[in-house]
């Protein structure tokens, strides 16, 4: 079941599906669609990767031929959204997490993997992917495929949420989520202990398109809060992601939407 959220906007859509992997498999085909057209019309496709344990069905999925076979992945250019400040073949790691459900089977060119570098002091790390980023950017723009005026705009940002209502690795109440100039930081988790690298939201919602997938009961009161008519009183970094020209989409299981009044 499909219908648009937040009033009439044209461009913001949820997507309910009966159960976890119902909900995994519209994501990937969302993927692979989306893969296909920017490939088709600007020879690429760049995609900033959610971490943790939602998206690594999705990315296992993807590496099976029904979607595999669909797509050029050695015209994708990989992005993290956040990262851990571990090493890269730490079990905490985003990457190692991408790497083993879906480079392992895809083998994209590794130049076009742009990893965040865990392993590094955690501002030295936020600084450096920034100026990944801006490299790229520039390239971009030289080549006439963006503007170099323009933030980057991603083809496709793909994010989480945690029941707290964070997403990437920017949490409730932390000043990163405020931050309005830098693209990527250095922030600390929701215990204010394990440091990570994040993009910050102005990065995030200059994308082409964002989809957010968050499935299990245990995420059902943030979604209501997150996409109900409410404000909540506590600052929801997931509730302030709205990308200023791109579309946003929201796939959940009927779990995760049980709190959710439709009108569809
Ligand atoms: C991370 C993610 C984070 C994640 C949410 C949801 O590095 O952990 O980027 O934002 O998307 O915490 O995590 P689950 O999918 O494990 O519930």
């Amino acid at each position: 079941m499909s219908f648009s959220i937040g009033g009439d906007h044209p461009k913001r859509t949820l997507s309910v599906s009966r159960g976890r992997d119902a909900a995994t498999d519209a994501v990937a085909e969302l993927v692979v669609s989306s893969m296909r057209d920017a490939i088709a019309e600007r020879g690429r496709f760049t995609w900033v990767l959610a971490g943790g344990s939602t998206p690594e069905a999705l990315y296992t999925r993807l590496a099976e031929s029904r979607f595999s076979s669909r797509v050029d992945f050695g015209r994708v250019d990989f992005f993290w959204g956040d990262e851990r400040c571990v090493p890269p073949d730490a079990p905490q790691s985003n990457y190692r997490m991408a790497q083993r459900a879906l480079f392992d089977a895809v083998r994209p060119s590794p130049e076009r993997v742009h990893r965040m570098r865990g392993e590094d002091d955690p501002e030295r790390a936020s600084a450096e992917y920034e100026g990944v980023l801006r490299a790229f950017h520039a390239a971009s723009a030289a080549a006439g495929e963006s503007s170099p005026t323009e933030m980057p705009r991603f083809d496709l940002v793909l994010l989480g949420m945690g029941p707290d209502g964070h997403t990437a690795s920017i949490f409730p109440g932390s000043p990163e989520a405020l931050e309005a100039k830098r693209w990527v930081v250095a922030t600390r988790d929701v215990h204010g202990n394990a440091r990570r690298l994040t993009m910050t939201l102005p990065l995030l919602n200059a994308a082409r398109k964002v989809a957010f997938l968050v499935v299990g009961a245990d995420k059902a009161e943030r979604v209501q809060e997150v996409l109900g008519p409410v404000e909540p009183k506590t600052l929801l970094p997931a509730r302030l992601v709205c990308p200023t020209q791109g579309e946003l989409l929201w796939f959940l299981d009927a779990a995760a939407a049980a709190r959710l009044e439709t009108t569809a």
